[in-house]
């Protein structure tokens, strides 16, 4: 394992860089990995070590590093032009992944607005939800509902409709207000109730209080299926399905988020394929360039779009954007990447390897630090608890999923944690017997693991 202080590019990195979600004081006892190259699901460092990216380097990679196929789509577009503004102009690139997403979307999803990353393709959905309802004269549906352990990005708004936590709550007065309810989290069941005895009792908060405040109510935005930020939670299917149709019966919009769970991530290409849903907005970034480029998209219907849609001086323009939308790079990154997924028939070929990861996590639910074992698709989590039967969790303090993570480096395995939850994020394009080795090293280190 390599000592940061001896390594020039680690000293140069902490006398200059400041790094996201770090405490920096950290990197002088946990020091940096200067990565230098990567291929597949490994990255390799400065020292000869190698790492699983056991994360999709934060949820992003899909296919794998170094894939040919998108390093020579990037490489086509940069040989003809790198980027231009997508107002008054526009490209192929961009065109034509619009058409895909929207082949392969919700069918009532048929507009693409584009943007740069998963916290700006929220607020464009929070801003039009707001904006329709102000172009259509509904102008009191001006409030936001989401769920305690929601997580949408950690710009402003985003950090608005997310769960406070011990992250985001220094912030907490920058926020606007906006309506939470308890999360379906069925290891700590808010409603004090087992599955699936429960009936999904947990919709009724929401229920509540849309009965009451619907008439000013503009939105409820969700992250489908895994509220991944806030614990990798996955719930079950049935409540995001109630969510869709209280949305519907209150005259509310739905926004999925699935910065997180989009392209393959759950088995199926979005969460919502899970159910048969039809959301007013979906958030997509992260995995729609398999990682490669920043990009991102937010998906709506003819229906909204349309509210925006008249003569200039009637003031319904949607007054948003940013400097890379629609960059042509990124788009054209974006349809190999899913160009991918038909030639190599991603999402069939990983549907033995999740039966195997599945199996490989429930083995863990023996260990006595191991609460509760969640998994959907190629994310699976392990929630370490003091007190198996208590539930009882351990303290902020006691910063055990930064021990296991650093002893996961020994291992060769990123697996940094949420908190108290240790979980994997696979790239899609995972091996068998690199899964094999994942699990049976995740597995050792946990057992030994002593608080
Ligand atoms: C569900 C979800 N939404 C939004 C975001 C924000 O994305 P970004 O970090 O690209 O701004 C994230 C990031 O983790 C996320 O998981």
């Amino acid at each position: 394992m390599q000592s940061g202080y001896v390594n020039r590019w680690i000293g140069k990195d902490l006398k200059f860089i400041w790094h996201p979600y770090t405490q920096m004081k950290d990197c002088r006892k946990t020091p940096l990995i200067l990565i230098e190259k990567a291929k597949g699901a490994k990255l390799y460092d400065d020292q000869g070590n190698f790492y699983y990216d056991t994360i999709s380097s934060w949820w992003c990679n899909i296919h794998g590093h170094n894939h040919p196929k998108i390093k020579k789509a990037i490489k086509k577009q940069l040989d003809s032009f790198e980027h231009v503004l997508f107002a008054g102009f526009t490209h192929k690139p961009a065109i034509l992944l619009a058409e895909k997403l929207v082949s392969i979307a919700p069918k009532n999803l048929t507009k693409v607005f584009f943007s740069d990353n998963g916290s700006t393709s929220v607020e464009v959905a929070l801003k039009m939800s707001f904006q329709y309802w102000q172009n259509t004269g509904k102008t009191k549906k001006t409030r936001f509902i989401s769920l305690h352990h929601g997580y949408h990005g950690d710009t402003i708004g985003a950090m608005s409709v997310s769960g406070v936590n011990i992250f985001n709550e220094i912030f907490s007065p920058m926020f606007f207000s906006s309506f939470k309810v308890p999360s379906p989290y069925c290891y700590r069941c808010p409603m004090g109730k087992n599955r699936p005895a429960c009936k999904i009792d947990c919709i009724k908060p929401l229920e509540k209080l849309l009965e009451k405040i619907a008439e000013a109510c503009a939105a409820i935005i969700i992250e489908p299926l895994v509220l991944a930020a806030g614990g990798m939670i996955i719930y079950p299917k049935e409540y995001l399905s109630k969510v869709a149709d209280l949305a519907k019966r209150y005259n509310v919009h739905l926004i999925v988020d699935e910065v997180a769970t989009g392209f393959g991530r759950t088995g199926k290409m979005f969460a919502c394929d899970h159910v048969d849903i039809r959301p007013d907005f979906m958030c997509l970034s992260k995995g729609i360039t398999s990682g490669y480029l920043a990009f991102a998209a937010t998906l709506t219907t003819h229906k909204i779009y349309e509210a925006f849609y008249d003569d200039f001086e009637k003031k319904k323009t949607f007054y948003h954007g940013h400097t890379f939308t629609g960059n042509p790079v990124a788009s054209s990154c974006a349809l190999a990447s899913l160009r991918i997924f038909e030639e190599e028939d991603t999402l069939n070929r990983i549907k033995d390897l999740i039966l195997f990861f599945h199996e490989g996590l429930e083995k863990f639910r023996g260990l006595p630090l191991v609460g509760d074992v969640r998994h959907l698709g190629m994310i699976g989590a392990l929630e370490l608890v003091k007190n198996k039967y208590t539930k009882e969790t351990f303290g902020f303090k006691e910063r055990v999923g930064f021990k296991i993570y650093k002893e996961g480096l020994k291992r060769n395995l990123v697996l940094r944690p949420l908190g108290n939850i240790i979980y994997l994020f696979l790239p899609l394009c995972v091996k068998k017997k690199e899964l094999e080795y994942i699990l049976e090293n995740t597995y050792r280190l946990i057992k030994s693991a002593k608080f």
